[in-house]
């Protein structure tokens, strides 16, 4: 249990310091320190804080020394490129809905996952990001786990797997637009808790390289031994051929024997991964 939570630790530590300062280099010098000005507010204020950015430069400036909040922009929005989302006489209107408005210029999550979240898929982007400007990276609505209770219930946090570990960043295990794996986990996760195979052995197995553990497992609420999509055999032969594998002479007589009797199907200290 000790080690979950020291590996959780370097994980967050590790999404704080990248939380930290990729935002400030991929905005360039998108954040100013504002001053005297109430803390940005996203329901009902956005079009009065407009002010500041539709006047000169040095109103921005003149804020900005008073305030210690650091404030995220939109690229488009600091751009003063409003019409690129909205229509030129009516600022409350959208020229599209989203989630289209927002694959204009992003990449659709569509074509990038196999499993999509729902609130993605239903073109809610603005139910976690502010369109406008956020005092947040990311443009996010919320920090870190609160946004995703907003929507889940907090109790997720004491269920089964979640209670193993001090979970602070949801972000750390799950996409939040969408993933190849089931419950949104992206590639490596397992690792937060499980050993890394990659340390304990020389050559990986070629699905756990490249980190596709669901090729094998179900996920925890799978009722099968260790968590198995097939059992015996026949979870090889998903990938391997039979003719091929019995036409080696070494798998002579093998009928009633699992291969990993012989095989570790994760990793071993030489290329065919003998246990
Ligand atoms: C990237 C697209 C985008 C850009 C660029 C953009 N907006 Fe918006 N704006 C939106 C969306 C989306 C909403 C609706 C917000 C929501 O549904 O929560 C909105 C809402 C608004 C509203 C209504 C107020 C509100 O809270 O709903 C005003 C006014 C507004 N925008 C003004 C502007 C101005 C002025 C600019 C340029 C400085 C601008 N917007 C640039 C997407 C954009
Ligand atoms: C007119 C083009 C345009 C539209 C439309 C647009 N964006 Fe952006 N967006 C950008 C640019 C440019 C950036 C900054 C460059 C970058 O990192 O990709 C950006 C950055 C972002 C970021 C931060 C990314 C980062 O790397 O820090 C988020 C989040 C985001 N947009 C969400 C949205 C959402 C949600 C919508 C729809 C409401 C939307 N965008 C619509 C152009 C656009
Ligand atoms: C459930 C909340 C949620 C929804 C809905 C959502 N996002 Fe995000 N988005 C996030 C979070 C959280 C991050 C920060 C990711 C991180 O820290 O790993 C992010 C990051 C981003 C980024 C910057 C990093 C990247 O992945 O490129 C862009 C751009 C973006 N979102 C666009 C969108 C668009 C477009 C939509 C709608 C189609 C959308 N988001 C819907 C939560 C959400
Ligand atoms: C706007 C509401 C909303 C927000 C915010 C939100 N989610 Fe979701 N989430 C949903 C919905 C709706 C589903 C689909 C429910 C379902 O299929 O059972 C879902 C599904 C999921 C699933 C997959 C569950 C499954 O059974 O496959 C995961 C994992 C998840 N969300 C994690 C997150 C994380 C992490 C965040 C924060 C970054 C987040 N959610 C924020 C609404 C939200
Ligand atoms: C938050 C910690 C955590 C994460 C992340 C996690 N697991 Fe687990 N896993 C556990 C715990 C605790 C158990 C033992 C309890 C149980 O059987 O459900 C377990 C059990 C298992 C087992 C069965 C082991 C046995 O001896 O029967 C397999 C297989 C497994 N996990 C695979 C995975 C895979 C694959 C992933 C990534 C998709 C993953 N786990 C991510 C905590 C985690
Ligand atoms: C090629 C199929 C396959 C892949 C891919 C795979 N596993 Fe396994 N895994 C198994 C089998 C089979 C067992 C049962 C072990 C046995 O029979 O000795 C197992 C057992 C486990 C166990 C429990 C026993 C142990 O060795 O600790 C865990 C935990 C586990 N796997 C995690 C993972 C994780 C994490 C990944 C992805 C990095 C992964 N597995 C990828 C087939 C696979
Ligand atoms: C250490 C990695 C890890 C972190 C951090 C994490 N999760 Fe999960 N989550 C998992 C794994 C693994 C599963 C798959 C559960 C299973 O195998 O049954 C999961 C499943 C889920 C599901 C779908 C299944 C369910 O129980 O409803 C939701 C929703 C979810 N997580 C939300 C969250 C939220 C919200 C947070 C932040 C508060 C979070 N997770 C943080 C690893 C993590
Ligand atoms: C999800 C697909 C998949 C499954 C399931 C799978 N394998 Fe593999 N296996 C691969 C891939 C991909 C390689 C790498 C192929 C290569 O490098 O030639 C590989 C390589 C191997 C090798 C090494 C071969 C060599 O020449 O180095 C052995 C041994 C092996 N697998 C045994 C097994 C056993 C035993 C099982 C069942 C527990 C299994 N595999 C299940 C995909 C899979
Ligand atoms: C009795 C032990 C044993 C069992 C059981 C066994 N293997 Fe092997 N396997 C071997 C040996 C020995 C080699 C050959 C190593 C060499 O060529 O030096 C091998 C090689 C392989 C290779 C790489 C060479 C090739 O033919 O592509 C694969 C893949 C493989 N086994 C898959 C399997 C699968 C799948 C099963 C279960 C159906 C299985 N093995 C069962 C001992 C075994």
């Amino acid at each position: 249990m000790q080690k979950y939570k020291n590996i959780l630790r370097l994980v967050i530590l590790l999404v704080l310091f990248t939380a930290a300062c990729s935002p400030e280099s991929r905005y360039k010098v998108l954040s100013f320190i504002f001053d005297g000005v109430p803390e940005p507010d996203f329901s009902d204020n956005i079009a009065a804080n407009d002010s500041v950015l539709t006047s000169d430069s040095t109103n921005i400036l003149n804020i900005a020394e008073n305030n210690k909040t650091k404030i995220f922009f939109h690229q488009p929005y600091l751009d003063k490129d409003c019409n690129s989302c909205h229509s030129n006489n009516n600022m409350g209107q959208k020229i599209k809905t989203q989630p289209e408005l927002c694959y204009t210029c992003h990449e659709n999550f569509e074509d990038e996952y196999a499993v999509i979240h729902g609130p993605v898929a239903g073109g809610y982007c603005t139910d976690c990001h502010d369109p406008h400007k956020s005092k947040f990276p990311e443009l996010m609505l919320r920090e870190g786990k609160d946004i995703c209770l907003k929507c889940h219930d907090p109790q997720i946090v004491e269920s089964d797997i979640h209670s193993l570990v001090e979970i602070n960043d949801c972000v750390s295990c799950h996409n939040p637009h969408g993933e190849e794996n089931p419950f949104l986990l992206k590639k490596g996760s397992c690792y937060v808790c499980h050993d890394n195979f990659s340390e304990k052995y020389k050559y990986l197995h070629g699905p756990v390289a490249g980190g596709f553990c669901n090729s094998c497992h179900d996920t925890h609420s799978s009722e099968s031994e260790y968590k198995l999509l097939l059992t015996g055999q026949k979870l090889c032969y998903k990938c391997h051929t039979e003719k091929a594998v019995l036409g080696n002479e070494n798998h002579e007589g093998i009928d009633d024997v699992n291969c990993t009797e012989c095989h570790n199907p994760h990793g071993g200290d030489d290329k065919y991964l003998f246990n």
